[in-house]
């Protein structure tokens, strides 16, 4: 099974990985804020759901309603998918909550604190255990940021290849973790793991002429040749838009 290809399903991404990507990928999606990092997982997420494949979203950046939301804005119908045991929702910006009783959405699991980096990590695992989720699926987390306002890069580091190994490699889940890198630190943090990841996709934003375009450009991408060039695209009302 490790060398199963899958395609992300999305057109910007599709075209630059015309092979696909190997199942047991940890890859990174790296770029300054609001260029479109969430929405692409969003619809991954989607692109998963439909295959019937599950998906376990770990959120930090924002609350368990505000993803469940955005997934609905993308035309996902949450609720059949929480039903059916194939949106599971791990929150890690809850703990914040000082007098928060129960979770904060139906479709949560659990409850994660990014200042215990071990914990996060268990937590993950006995989740994809208990479900037996293998060779299919997908792990998202947005963002690793989180774990940066706490922790050193050897530790944040140390997270990234043990999920890695456990859940990329040996329970053979695709993983996407997010990278805000508008800040030095993150910036640093993304060439410390660069080399450790076995995908880092850029997503990011620039200005011509008084417009902001939003690019995609695959850095790396281990055991599958991939193309190198910028793809421009826009974020519609439907998802997200190749520039032609
Ligand atoms: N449904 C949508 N329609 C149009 N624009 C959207 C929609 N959802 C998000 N956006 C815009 O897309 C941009 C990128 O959002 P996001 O994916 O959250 O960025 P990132 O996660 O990289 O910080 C934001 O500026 C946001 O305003
Ligand atoms: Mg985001």
């Amino acid at each position: 099974m490790g060398f199963e290809k899958i395609n992300f399903g999305i057109d910007i991404l599709d075209e630059v990985l015309p092979e696909g990507i190997p199942r047991t990928s940890f890859i990174m999606f790296s770029g300054h804020e609001g260029s479109g990092k969430t929405i692409l997982t969003i619809l991954i997420a989607k692109q998963f759901l439909l295959r019937k494949e599950p998906v376990i979203y770990v959120v930090f950046d924002d609350d368990p309603n505000s993803l469940t939301n955005f997934l609905q804005s993308q035309g996902v119908e949450v609720y059949s998918y929480i039903s059916e045991r194939l949106l599971l929702v791990v929150d890690g910006f809850s703990f914040r909550i000082k007098d928060k009783k129960g979770r904060m959405h139906i479709a949560v699991l659990e409850d994660v604190d990014p200042m215990n980096p071990e914990q996060v990590l268990h937590t993950i695992i006995q989740l994809i255990d208990r479900f037996e989720i293998r060779n299919r699926g997908v792990l998202i987390i947005d963002s690793l940021n989180e774990f940066l306002s706490y922790h050193g890069y050897a530790k944040v580091g140390e997270f990234v290849k043990n999920i890695r190994a456990n859940i990329s490699k040996y329970r053979g889940i695709l993983t996407i973790a997010v990278l805000h890198t508008s800040s030095k630190k993150a910036k640093r943090f993304k060439s410390f793991v660069a080399h450790v990841v076995d995908g880092l996709i850029q997503i990011d934003k620039m200005c011509k002429d008084n417009e902001v375009l939003r690019y995609v450009i695959v850095k790396r991408m281990k055991g599958v040749r991939h193309r190198t060039e910028k793809v421009l695209f826009n974020i519609t009302q439907h998802g997200v838009e190749k520039v032609v």
